[in-house]
């Protein structure tokens, strides 16, 4: 992989999701537990965000929030600077038509009955295309798979469990840029597959924002894949936003004792984005 690549500042643009005082207690009594505590946060349009955290800090809690999939215990979840309004059905899937995810294991997310191309046609029907031609919507299927280093045809007629994860990852890649939603929620894409596929993905990731503008959440537990990709960071503790701001100013001077640990756990195979010299002892 290449050097980290030029940041962009989003904090003058316009708002997509901004969170305020976002909690979410499970449990009661001595049960309880408070996965995420009174967070606030303001993810921008076309934004490349990265909450890194360890396990157990509260992320794919957050982002099951920001999904509508769960409710929060207290504070607010603002959509484009205004209070997000999910109380019905409809205006729940009025959301999801703008919002995405992709998880660690994409076959989990994946009806395993479901032929590659019938997922991939989904997508085009999901947007409005089920009248075009079938010569168009080939078109277009074999594009998305282009996008993503996949041969549509070797595709056609396959089950998901006929490809390995990484190309399973990348064909989720492929449905994003179909749907072409406005925010995409990225949980760990890329801790079940190899180095190499991790790096590509990444890179597919980055494509797509440039490509879209969409604003990408990317979630991990990794604080050097945070630092090659995002423009900026958000560190979760304990529930918590310990800090948070663009990815070379909170990654390359650390002020929290808990990022100076994450870095200072970062993989060996990250070298090439040489977070070594960054001076983790300077004064809280
Ligand atoms: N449905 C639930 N019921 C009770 N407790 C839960 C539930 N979901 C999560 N928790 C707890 O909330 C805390 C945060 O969990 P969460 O899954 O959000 O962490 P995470 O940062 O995504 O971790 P990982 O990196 O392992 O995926 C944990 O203590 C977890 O046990
Ligand atoms: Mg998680």
């Amino acid at each position: 992989m290449n050097e980290p690549r030029v940041r962009r500042d989003f904090s003058d643009g316009p708002l997509c999701l901004s969170g305020r005082g976002v909690t979410k207690v499970f449990g009661l009594g001595d049960k309880k537990t408070v996965a995420v505590d009174h967070v606030d946060f303001d993810f921008h349009e076309g934004e490349f965000v990265s909450i890194v955290g360890e396990s157990g800090s509260g992320k794919t809690t957050l982002s099951k929030m920001l999904l509508g999939l769960l409710n929060p215990t207290e504070g607010e979840i603002l959509f484009q600077g205004k209070p997000r309004d999910i109380s019905s059905g409809r205006k729940k899937r009025e959301y999801w038509k703008g919002i995405q995810a992709i998880f660690q294991d994409p076959f989990s997310s994946y009806n395993v009955f479901h032929k590659i191309d019938s997922v991939l046609l989904d997508c085009i029907n999901m947007r409005g295309g089920r009248a075009l031609s079938r010569e168009k919507k080939i078109e277009m299927m074999t594009e998305a798979c282009s996008f993503v280093n996949l041969k549509f045809a070797e595709l056609t007629n396959k089950y998901p469990f006929e490809l390995s994860g990484g190309q399973m990852q990348r064909l989720m890649i492929a449905r994003i840029f179909l749907l072409k939603p406005r925010i995409l929620l990225a949980d760990e894409p890329t801790s079940m597959v190899d180095a190499c596929s991790r790096a590509t993905i990444l890179d597919m990731l980055l494509e797509l924002r440039n490509e879209t503008g969409m604003t990408i959440i990317f979630i991990t537990h990794d604080i050097g894949l945070a630092y090659y990709i995002s423009d900026t960071v958000y560190i979760m503790e304990h529930g918590r936003f310990v800090e948070s701001g663009p990815a070379d100013k909170v990654i390359l001077n650390p002020q929290a004792a808990y990022t100076k640990r994450l870095i200072s756990d970062v993989p060996k195979i990250h070298e090439e984005w040489d977070l070594s010299t960054v001076d983790l002892k300077a004064e809280e």
